[in-house]
C-alpha cells in the first residue's frame, strides 16, 4: 500500500486551518499541524480532532512551532518531511492591523519569506499553498477582480500580503517551486472568530433572540463583501495544490452583499428586526476601506471545476443556528 501523503498545515486552529484538516484526514493525508504555545491548552477548533483516539498521533500530528521562529519551523520541515504545504497562519485582522501594523507584517510577510526559504532547501519536491487575500486588491481598478488585477492594497495587513504574494510569485519563478497563491475573498462559517463581523453577528441575533444580549455595536454597515463559507474554499486550496501547474487563483462567489445585508438575513432567522438593537460606533470605523471587493472565479471553475456550493442565504442560517445551539438551555 502506497505511504500517505504528508501534509503541514500553519494555522490548523483557525477557521480555516480546522476545516482543512477534516478535508484532508478525511482524503486519508497524515495531517501535521504547528501550533504555537498559549496559556490555554483548548484548541476548540480542533478539539473534536485531537480528542479522538483513532485520529491524534495516529494521523492527525500537532508540532509547537512560532512563525517567528526560523529554526523551530525548519526541524519541523526535516522531521515531518511534509509532500504539500498550506500555510495558513498569521494576524487575520484588516481592522486590528491598523493597530498592531508591524506584528501583523512580520507574521504576514516575513514569516512567508520563512518558509519559503525553508521550502527551497528541502531535498525533496514538494508543494506550497499561501493564504493570499482579496484585500492584496485594495483600491481596486476594477471589478470583478482577477488574478490580473493590479495589487492596491488599503491597509496594513493589505499591504503585507501583497509583499508575501509577490514574493511566492517569485519563488515559483526564479527556483522553480510548485507555489500558488489562494487569493481568498471573505469566507466564514461558525468557526469565525469572534471579532470579524459575520461571526459578531449572528451571535448578537442569537443571543438578543434568546434575551441574553439587548443589542448589536457595529461600524460601517454600507460596507460589501463578497462571502462564502469556508468549507467551500478549503476545497479550493487542496484542488490547486492536486493540479499538474502551481499558478495563483482568485476564489470567490462573485457576489456581494452588505454588512446590513447580512444583518437583516441573520435576524430574520430569528424572526426579529434588526433596527431596534443596532447601534453603530466610530470605533469599528476602519482609517480606511477597500473599494468594492469581488471576485471572478471563473479561472477557477474553468482550471480546476471548483465552485461554490454554500448559498449566502445558507450560510448566514447554519451560522445563526450554530449559536443557538451553543446557548445552553435555560
Ligand atoms: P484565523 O482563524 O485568524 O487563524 C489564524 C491562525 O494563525 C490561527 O491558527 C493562529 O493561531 C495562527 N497564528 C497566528 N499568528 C501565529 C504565529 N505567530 N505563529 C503561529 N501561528 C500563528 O484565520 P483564518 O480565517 O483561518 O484564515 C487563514 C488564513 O487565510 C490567514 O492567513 C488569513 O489572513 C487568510 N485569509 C482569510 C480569509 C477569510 O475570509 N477567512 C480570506 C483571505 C485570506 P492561534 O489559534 O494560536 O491564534
Ligand atoms: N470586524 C468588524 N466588526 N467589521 C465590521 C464591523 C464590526 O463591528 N462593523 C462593520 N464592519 C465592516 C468592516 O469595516 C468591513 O468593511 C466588513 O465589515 C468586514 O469586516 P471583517 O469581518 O472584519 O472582515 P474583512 O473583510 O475586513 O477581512 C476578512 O476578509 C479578508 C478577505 O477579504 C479577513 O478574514 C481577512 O483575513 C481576509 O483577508
Amino acid at each position: 500500500m502506497a505511504e500517505a501523503k504528508r501534509a503541514l498545515i500553519t494555522g490548523i486552529t483557525g477557521q480555516d486551518g480546522s476545516y482543512l484538516a477534516e478535508l484532508l484526514l478525511g482524503k486519508g493525508y497524515a495531517v501535521h499541524g504547528v501550533v504555537r504555545r498559549t496559556s490555554n491548552l483548548l484548541r476548540s477548533r480542533i478539539e473534536h480532532l485531537r480528542s479522538e483516539e483513532s485520529i491524534y498521533n495516529q494521523q492527525l500530528f500537532l508540532h509547537y512551532g512560532d512563525l517567528s521562529d526560523g529554526t523551530t519551523l525548519r526541524r519541523i520541515f526535516a522531521q515531518v518531511q511534509p509532500d504539500e504545504v498550506y500555510h495558513l497562519a498569521g494576524q487575520s485582522h484588516v481592522g486590528l492591523s491598523f493597530e498592531i501594523p508591524e506584528s501583523t507584517s512580520e507574521e504576514v510577510a516575513m514569516a512567508t519569506l520563512r518558509l519559503l526559504e525553508i521550502c527551497r532547501d528541502q531535498g525533496h519536491a514538494l508543494r506550497f499553498y499561501h493564504a493570499s487575500s482579496s484585500e492584496v486588491f485594495g483600491a481596486a481598478t476594477e471589478s470583478p477582480q482577477t488574478e490580473t488585477t493590479a495589487m492596491r492594497p488599503a491597509n496594513p495587513y493589505g499591504c503585507a500580503k501583497a509583499f508575501a504574494t509577490q514574493l511566492a510569485q517569485v519563488y515559483r519563478n526564479a527556483y522553480g517551486l510548485f507555489v500558488c497563491n489562494g487569493i481568498l475573498y471573505n469566507h466564514e462559517s461558525p468557526r469565525r472568530g469572534e471579532n470579524f463581523v459575520t461571526r459578531k453577528i449572528a451571535r448578537a441575533a442569537a443571543r438578543i433572540s434568546r434575551g441574553l444580549e439587548n443589542e448589536l455595536v457595529l461600524g460601517n454597515i454600507s460596507a460589501r463583501r463578497d462571502w462564502g463559507h469556508a468549507r467551500d474554499y478549503v476545497e479550493a486550496m487542496w484542488l490547486m495544490l492536486q493540479h499538474s501547474k502551481p499558478d495563483d487563483y482568485v476564489v470567490a462567489t462573485g457576489v456581494t452583499h452588505s454588512v446590513r445585508d447580512f444583518m437583516e438575513a441573520a435576524f430574520a432567522v430569528v424572526e426579529l428586526s434588526p433596527e431596534k438593537y443596532l447601534k453603530t460606533d466610530p470605533a469599528f470605523h476602519r482609517p480606511a476601506e477597500p473599494a468594492k471587493l469581488v471576485g471572478s472565479p471563473v479561472k477557477i471553475e474553468r482550471t480546476l471545476s471548483w465552485k461554490p456550493q454554500t448559498t449566502f442565504e445558507e450560510l448566514v442560517h447554519e451560522m445563526v443556528q450554530a449559536e443557538l445551539a451553543a446557548i445552553a438551555p435555560a
